[in-house]
């Protein structure tokens, strides 16, 4: 295998966006677990409303709003969905916590050994520069990564060709060079089709989606990556 560089997805990932639950379960007892599903459901669902509503315009999409706004946005419609009460500073403190997401526990061990074997790393991600780079310095990953890609400055959002475009903008590689990992099925497919060699961690033992091909690699945490290396 000729891997060159290795390009990780972000949110749920890298980083654990269902740790939220804990806290969103504190504050609404019993809810958390709902919370956090409806929440990245929504994230998630308006980032492809706006990219799908304006995919040609040359500048990105009108409708285009920078990835913590959404957040902020599809946590509020969540709260409301579920009848929540949302006016005491609840919606301030998820978000405050969603700056800090966990890591999951063995990324920086298999990061540092990625970076041992003297390939390229970086983030590709629909996150906001701001989220990415708080992120990544509270889960202590400055000196891993040699690149943090936001999708921010095309006002475009994954799976657009032109988001995964941006790697090679970034670094000199062929697509097949490029192993692109994500734990998010849909970002690995969409990934897929782009033509980069994917490996999907399967983090929840989920079935991978319907629509082929699979991605070339998968495993159950980061630690399988190293596998997918050789
Ligand atoms: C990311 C989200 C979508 O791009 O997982 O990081």
């Amino acid at each position: 295998m000729k891997i060159k560089a290795v390009v990780f997805d972000a949110y749920g990932t890298l980083f654990d966006v269902y740790s939220i639950q804990v806290l969103a379960d504190t504050l609404y007892p019993g809810q958390g677990a709902d919370i956090a599903v409806k929440w990245r459901d929504k994230q998630i669902e308006y980032t492809r409303l706006i990219t799908q509503s304006d995919p040609h315009s040359v500048s990105g999409s009108q409708h285009y709003r920078p990835f913590w706004e959404l957040t902020r946005l599809s946590l509020e419609y969540t709260l409301d969905r579920l009848k929540l009460d949302r006016a005491s500073g609840q919606v301030e403190k998820l978000l405050q916590q969603y700056a800090h997401l966990t890591p999951f526990k063995e990324n920086l061990a298999v990061l540092k050994k990625i970076k041992g074997m003297g390939l390229m790393t970086a983030i590709l991600s629909n996150g906001s520069m701001d989220m990415l780079t708080s992120a990544v310095k509270s889960a202590g990953m400055e000196d891993v990564f040699d690149h943090i890609i936001s999708v921010d400055p095309i006002r475009q959002f994954k799976t657009s060709p032109e988001s995964y475009g941006l790697v090679q903008q970034t670094i000199a590689v062929n697509k097949d060079e490029v192993l692109f990992v994500s734990s998010n099925a849909w970002d690995a497919l969409g990934a897929t089709w782009f033509g980069f060699t994917t490996h999907w961690v399967n983090r929840q033992g989920l079935p991978f989606e319907a629509l082929p091909p699979h991605p070339n690699f998968s495993g159950p945490d980061l630690n399988t990556v190293l596998a997918s290396l050789g």
